[in-house]
């Protein structure tokens, strides 16, 4: 399992050692939320912040913005490694289609997340192009939420429909994890945790992030 603890529930104030000792304890990403106020309420931070996080783990990125065909550029100068995008803030097909296109024409991987009310059908038409797929097992907006087990049909249909078409394809589950339910995510076929409110805060976090990678 790959284990990608979002930042989000950390010590801002200490950023860089927050983030160090969860690559030490063996994630090999760290999730970065970006939150605009306008596709979800709150607001976190922009390209500057990315940039800022030195980290040997890849920079998973996960936006909840509006108009990310705008945005893309500015979080892939900032050297994100992976930059997802939400269906529900695209208009139609083609603009999801140009964002992934875009993505891949920075030298990034694409990823495309689906909010708990979007049907993982939705995935259909871009199964083939993604890197990445991120099923939001909370509303997006904020950490410490609790599960929704509705997640893991929608996991279950990405390993049957995705996997024959991408064998690489990341299936990552977002919101609410810890190891009951990361436990679930996994017999379902998700490869990628991600989880804030669970790891960070808690002294025994390295036990903790070994718990999930073990999955
Ligand atoms: C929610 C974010 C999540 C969140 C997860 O909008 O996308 O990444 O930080 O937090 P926990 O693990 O606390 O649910
Ligand atoms: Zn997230």
């Amino acid at each position: 399992m790959i284990v990608a603890p979002s930042i989000l529930a950390c010590d801002f104030s200490r950023l860089s050692a927050e983030v160090s000792k969860m690559a030490e304890a063996g994630a090999s990403f760290i999730h970065l939320d970006v939150m605009d106020g306008v596709f979800v309420p709150n607001s976190t931070f922009g390209p500057e912040l990315v940039a800022k996080v030195k980290t040997p783990a890849i920079k998973d990125t996960h936006l909840m913005v509006i108009n990310p065909y705008s945005r893309i550029p500015d979080f892939a100068s900032a050297g994100a490694d992976i930059i997802t995008f939400h269906i529900e803030a695209c208009k139609d097909e083609k603009e999801v289609h140009a964002c992934i296109e875009l993505i891949h024409r920075l030298g990034k991987k694409a990823g495309l997340s689906i909010k708990p009310l979007t049907p993982v059908e939705a995935y259909a038409p871009y199964l083939s192009e993604i890197d990445l797929a991120l099923i939001m097992s909370v509303e997006p907006g904020a950490g410490g939420q609790k599960f929704m087990p509705s997640a893991l049909d929608k996991i279950s249909w990405l390993k049957e429909r995705g996997l024959p078409l991408n064998p690489n394809l990341y299936i990552e589950v977002d919101g609410g994890i810890n190891l009951d339910t990361g436990r679930l995510c996994a017999a379902s076929g998700a490869n990628v945790l991600v989880a804030g409110s669970y790891l960070y805060g808690h002294e025994d976090y390295e036990e903790r992030v070994k718990g999930l990678l073990e999955l």
